[in-house]
């Protein structure tokens, strides 16, 4: 999808479809159009077809005319963050039903801020116009460019940035959901790590992949990760993709994703209704995968390394049974109480590994536990940190971008929860705070440096009859890195 930025004059263009907010008193451009289409917005209003309520959709089809289709987007009441997010959203899931190859947005009556506004736009413009090839017939999306017209030079030069980081943030947030909606009989540790190899091998690439096989992390000492690789007959893989777009002197972010390609719960054996949604649960990984995508496209300025411990999670005659004990590669050991707790498994020589390209951060990102939908529903991440301005920092990314996340507590009494008799630590802190007890198992593994895990069991995929990964968080870390590269900060 091509996006650009216009303020030429609103008479000469023409468009496919023309994208206008307007409340119910249309001023400036959508009055001038509505004079130019003879009133067709005023009578609409007047009829109460169209009252402009935020978020409100309504397309007109105008074949005769150098605009062919127009959608109206409600404004009034419109002010939040999340309300012109929303309402942004309606108006591009419209537009994608359409036949449309280029569209005219026009930047009125939602915000001021035309670089963040045009961000919106282009992101969620292309993450409307993904669709999931169910095979060869998947007609291909029609939508090929899209115009974002502001009134004068400054706004639109703002909005070029904005388009930029949008389409990026969008390219990522499909590529994670691309991969989390593939079968794990397809997207398995292997592809995962074809996939980050090929973005090592495109044109002018700041990326180097490595994948580590099951031997070498056997060298490693990663006993944790290998146990729960140990019931599966796919091989696991360690993926690690160096981004660099800073001098190597500068510490990099390091990005951890679980991605467990499917989770049955090992010996642990979960429940059969709905297991195949487990297949989501390497949608933390995806969001790194995501995420170097879009800082390729972008070339942002700074280093991120992306760590993916990937395998399946099964229960073979090898698998590890509850009770058994494992050195960690942190040589902390660990009583596997519970075979479907692995994700903390996986990840805690994950972040051991970490420690090695000496980060300057550290953020993990994990399909982690059931109980992050108990305490935070579908709508936003968990989050916890052993730094409180990162936690901030973060939360204040998740708030910008509308991909938002909130804290939970690390305290010492939910880390006693996890007491053994057998060795330093079990996997599982019983049946409560299920979100924190994990935390605290990741921070045992954390000591060493700044580091925040992002639980998103609740965000990174949603159930029922529009069952899809959704590409978060990438939205979330990409706001986070766009600010600490210091680009384009406001
Ligand atoms: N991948 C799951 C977490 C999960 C469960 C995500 C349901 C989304 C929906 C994770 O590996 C898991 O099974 N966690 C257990 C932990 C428990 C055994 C302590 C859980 O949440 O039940
Ligand atoms: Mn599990
Ligand atoms: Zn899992």
């Amino acid at each position: 999808m091509k996006f650009t930025a216009s303020c030429a004059k609103l008479a000469d263009l023409k468009s496919d479809c023309l994208i206008l907010p307007t409340g119910s008193q249309p001023k400036n451009s959508a009055e001038s159009i509505d004079k130019s289409y003879n009133k067709i917005i005023a009578s609409m209003i007047k009829s109460k077809e169209f009252t402009a309520k935020s978020g409100e959709v309504m397309l007109l089809n105008l074949p005769e005319s150098p605009i062919k289709r127009l959608i109206l987007l409600g404004t009034d009441g419109v002010s939040s963050t999340q309300q012109i997010i929303k309402a942004v959203s309606k108006a591009a899931a419209a537009l994608a039903k359409t036949k449309s190859t280029n569209a005219l947005w026009i930047n009125e009556g939602l915000s001021d801020d035309s670089q963040w506004l045009a961000g919106v736009v282009a992101q969620t413009i292309s993450t409307a116009t993904y669709s999931y090839p169910k095979s060869s017939k998947t007609p291909p999306q029609s939508l090929k460019s899209v115009t974002f017209w502001t009134a004068n030079q400054t706004a639109s030069k703002a909005a070029k940035a904005g388009l930029k980081f949008g389409a990026a943030v969008g390219k990522g947030m499909n590529t994670a959901r691309q991969l989390g909606n593939l079968p794990a009989n397809i997207c398995t540790p292997n592809y995962l790590a074809d996939q980050a190899k090929a973005l090592g091998e495109l044109d002018h690439s700041q990326v180097k992949t490595t994948v580590l096989n099951r031997a070498e992390m056997h060298k490693l000492k990663m006993h944790s990760l290998l146990s729960v690789a140990a019931g599966t007959d796919t091989p696991p893989k360690l993926i690690v993709l160096n981004y660099q777009g800073s001098s190597a002197k500068t510490k990099p972010v390091v990005l951890v994703g679980k991605a467990v390609t499917f989770d049955s719960g090992g010996i642990s054996l979960k429940p059969g209704r709905g297991m195949d949604e487990m297949k989501f649960d390497m949608c933390g990984g995806a969001s790194v995968l995501g995420v170097i995508t879009a800082l390729s496209e972008l070339q942002l300025p700074i280093n991120v390394v992306g760590i993916i411990p990937a395998t399946e999670n099964m229960p073979n005659g090898q698998a590890t049974k509850p009770g058994d004990v494992v050195t960690s590669m942190s040589g902390q050991t660990i009583e596997i109480l519970n075979t479907d707790a692995e994700g903390r498994l996986i990840l805690c020589d994950a972040l051991t590994y970490a420690a090695k390209f000496k980060p300057d951060t550290v953020i993990d990102i994990a399909t982690l536990t059931g109980a992050v939908i108990g305490a935070l529903g579908k709508e936003t991440s968990g989050l916890v940190s052993n730094h409180e301005q990162l936690a901030e920092q973060l939360i204040n990314s998740g708030t910008r971008s509308g991909d938002r996340a909130w804290q939970l507590p690390l305290w010492e009494e939910y880390d006693q929860l996890l007491s053994s008799n057998f060795a330093d630590m079990a996997n599982i802190g019983g049946p409560q705070a299920g979100t924190i007890t994990a935390g605290c198992f990741l921070a045992r593994f954390t000591k060493d440096y700044k580091w925040a895990h992002l639980d998103v069991a609740g965000t990174a995929w949603v159930s029922g009859k529009s069952k899809g990964a959704t590409g978060r968080p990438v939205p979330l870390l990409m706001e986070y890195l766009r600010h600490k590269s210091g680009l384009d900060c406001d």
